[in-house]
């Protein structure tokens, strides 16, 4: 499986290649290198005797066998700014290294293997476009916030998108992924069996004060949004380290008129709050949102939010862990049961279908960073674990 292993990261290396910036990895929902991609991919895929579509969602698809019983192996083929080379594309690739390394084995597993558009949410701060439309929750309101425009400037057909449901063959999904946090490693193990995604909220803040001049306003006069968002900030950071379990990241702040000698007058920031429990999750929204409220009356600066997101937090399939788990075994390697700290796909499809994820270990527990990587041995281990659960599948599911 070794050799299987190294091309697998190969192949992800050359897909990484495939960005919107010269110099770095950033590929996001339907811009023009995940042409590229789904070029290279359908060419391993068609090698291999699959045969493969691009739905209107923009998800590649490859469909191998033609079983009653469908299983799909998944994962995202977009990135975030500056990424490393193995976030989604990996749980692709390794898909179809899969239907290779199973060759005529299991004839009554019908596999599909999908490369989603989008899962990060970059593009248009909405994420699981491409999972949403397979489960059938992809939103109007979704679309009008410019999905629709890029689906049809990709050359698809956003009216079309119904056909890309779930097929109801479909009777479970797998997404292989990489650990993305420093667990793993920190236990020497090369494989983690996810029990449960951690819920997620997303919201936008936007702060507005009064730009003025730098130079004659005195600081007892100002409105100064940034400085109102900065001591924000801190207490987010001083709220998410005192609940455990809990993270809350404000990642992207965009200040205007962000110029030297100018007060700045609005400044937006986003916050990203995690937790495996939904409760604790939203009680950290809230207090996060008192708190933004309470510094800008205090500041004289106006708060206004908007949510972008708030995702459950979402139990894998018990039966099918099970299954996932004991093909780990089989495989000869350590099980450790855990909770993703990232999100996935796999909580979109969650509620439409028996679902299970399998975890490689993360070199200096590093991702969403050039720096992000995987260890070939690991990746053999993940094909090894995958030949016994669609064993083991096909003979639980016909
Ligand atoms: O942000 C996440 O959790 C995932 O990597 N999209
Ligand atoms: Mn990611
Ligand atoms: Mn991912």
């Amino acid at each position: 499986m070794i050799g299987l292993a190294n091309q697998v990261i190969a192949c992800c290396r050359r897909l990484a290649e495939f960005t919107e910036e010269p110099g770095r990895t950033t590929r996001t929902f339907l811009s023009p290198p995940m042409r590229d991609v789904h070029r290279v991919l359908r060419e391993w895929m068609e090698a291999l005797g699959m045969r493969v579509r691009v739905d209107d969602a923009g998800n590649l698809r490859g469909l191998h066998g033609r079983a009653a019983k469908r299983l799909i192996i998944g994962s995202h083929l977009d990135t975030v700014p500056n990424a490393g080379a193995f976030d989604g594309v990996l749980g692709v690739v390794l898909g179809i290294a899969l239907v290779e390394a199973l060759g005529d084995r299991c004839p009554g597993v019908f596999i599909e293997v999908i490369g989603f558009s989008e899962e990060e949410g970059v593009k248009f701060s909405t994420p699981f476009i491409g999972s949403n439309a397979l489960a059938g929750t992809l939103t109007e309101d979704i679309l009008n916030r410019g999905v629709s425009d890029a689906i049809r400037e990709f050359g698809l057909h956003p009216e079309d998108i119904p056909a890309a449901r779930l097929s109801p063959e479909a009777v479970a999904y797998l997404e292989f992924h990489i650990e993305q946090g420093p667990v793993l490693e920190s236990l020497d193990l090369p494989l983690g069996v996810v029990d449960a995604i951690a819920g997620q909220s997303r919201l936008m803040f936007t702060f507005t004060g009064s730009a003025n001049h730098a130079g004659t306003t005195p600081m007892l006069l100002r409105h100064d949004a940034l400085a109102a968002a900065a001591e924000w900030i801190c207490r987010v950071e001083a709220y998410a380290t005192g609940v455990r379990g809990l993270v809350a990241t404000t990642g992207r702040i965009e200040a205007t008129p962000n110029a030297t000698n100018v007060i700045p007058g609005r400044v937006q920031v986003s916050l990203d709050v995690r937790h495996a429990s939904d409760e604790i999750r939203h009680s950290a929204v809230a207090f996060l949102k008192g708190a933004a409220i309470e510094i800008g009356a205090r500041r004289g600066i106006a708060v206004e939010l908007e949510q972008r997101l708030g995702q459950g937090a979402v139990a894998m399939d018990a039966a099918l862990t099970g299954v996932l788990a004991r093909s780990v075994e089989a495989a000869g390697y350590p099980v450790h049961r855990m909770i993703s700290g990232a999100g996935h796909d796999a909580m979109i499809l969650a509620p439409c279908l028996p679902t299970a994820m399998l975890f490689m270990r993360s070199p200096g527990g590093i991702s969403h960073h050039p720096d992000e990587t995987v260890i070939a041995a690991d990746v053999a281990a993940a094909l090894e674990a995958g030949v016994n659960f669609v064993e083991q599948l096909e003979t639980t599911l016909v």
